[in-house]
């Protein structure tokens, strides 16, 4: 009797057990999809939540590679419920498209250069100028004061938010036609340049031609001889295989080329916030990998144009940029009559000078 009343007493216990552990299962299930509805497979692409990442470069620029590694960061980390779908080389959109895809709310993140927004927030071409920065660090510490701030809130009231901002190094001078050592040498040829006016004015100010055109043109462009050379970063360069109809490269550091993270402020601010959440850490950490990466391949590509004998290579020295420099003083000029000397006194070139 005593064994039959036992044995009934362990069946509950085990059948108690068993109902607690499931409605913990159920209860830890409810909390989990309540942060990631369910399991990415199950989801239809209607259920998933899709973020379109649109850009003009290469796979294997530093750009495309962090722009990958996002989105598959994202999508291990949410389950596979944010999916973010990255379009490469130009692929949904161009130069010239791509901000006013991001305002309709056609793509939700652009990562474009800097130079592009010159139509939108001209005061960002204040980072366009010639020999401005000698270090990617001092582009960091200017956007992250307080004039950098000022650049960010312009965006934000044109209904665009910042979420990083990318490096790609400094631009160099291709060109089919003569070694550029001095800036008198750059007289009568033609350049492609990205939509900005203070590049145009740096050409224009040493008697070079300057036109805007798109990435995704140059290399049709420069083949068929519409324009003579370029500038840009060597892994732009190299990943376009523009230094095969180039004959001369001028190693000149004399512009930064760098990316702003951007998304649609309307969207974002519709994002739940664990999602915002997710997004933010994960960029912060790419980001900081993205500059380690284009440091590397853009070092890795110079050690690449000096073996491969394809192109002459030219070298400035200090007393070649500073002749640079004073020719093309004028272009600082021009920016500080049309958008202030506030931009330009913080420059470290200046700042440093005051101190
Ligand atoms: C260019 O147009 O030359 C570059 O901005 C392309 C890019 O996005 O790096």
């Amino acid at each position: 009797m005593t064994n039959l009343l036992q044995s009934r007493l362990n069946v509950r216990k085990r059948t108690l057990t068993v109902c607690v552990l499931i409605c913990l299962i159920l209860i830890l299930d409810a909390c989990a999809s309540e942060q990631y509805p369910e399991d990415h497979e199950q989801l239809s692409e209607e259920e998933r939540l899709v973020i379109r990442f649109s850009h003009v470069v290469g796979e294997e620029t530093p750009k495309g590679l962090a722009a990958r590694r996002f989105a598959e960061l994202i999508k291990e980390r949410t389950g596979g419920y944010v999916e973010v779908q990255v379009f490469s080389n130009s692929y949904l959109y161009k130069d010239g498209e791509e901000i006013d895809a991001l305002l309709q709310g056609d793509v939700q993140i652009i990562a474009p250069a800097i130079s592009k927004l010159s139509e939108l927030v001209p005061e960002w071409q204040v980072l366009d100028l010639p020999f401005a920065f000698d270090q990617v660090e001092e582009v960091f510490d200017y956007v992250q004061g307080p004039v950098g701030q000022e650049l960010f809130a312009r965006l934000e009231a044109k209904g665009i938010k910042t979420l990083a901002v990318w490096d790609n190094g400094f631009k160099h001078i291709t060109n089919s036609q003569r070694p550029i050592q001095a800036p008198e040498d750059m007289a009568g040829l033609r350049f492609r340049i990205m939509p900005s006016e203070v590049l145009y004015q740096q050409f224009r100010q040493i008697g070079a031609e300057a036109e805007n055109y798109a990435f995704n043109e140059v290399f049709q462009l420069l083949e068929h001889e519409h324009i003579d050379g370029q500038e840009n970063t060597l892994s732009n360069i190299i990943s376009r295989n523009l230094h095969y109809l180039q004959n001369y490269i001028t190693i000149s550091n004399h512009g930064y080329l760098g990316y702003l993270v951007l998304i649609n402020r309307a969207f974002w601010e519709g994002l739940p916030e664990e999602v915002q959440d997710v997004i933010l850490t994960t960029l912060e950490e790419v980001t900081e990998w993205q500059h380690q990466v284009a440091k590397e391949m853009n070092e890795q590509n110079l050690q690449e144009i000096e073996a491969c004998q394809c192109i002459q290579i030219t070298y400035l020295d200090e007393e070649d940029r500073e002749l640079w420099r004073q020719h093309l003083q004028p272009v600082y000029q021009y920016y500080e009559d049309k958008y202030g000397k506030q931009y330009v006194v913080s420059l470290p070139r200046f700042k440093n000078a005051d101190q």
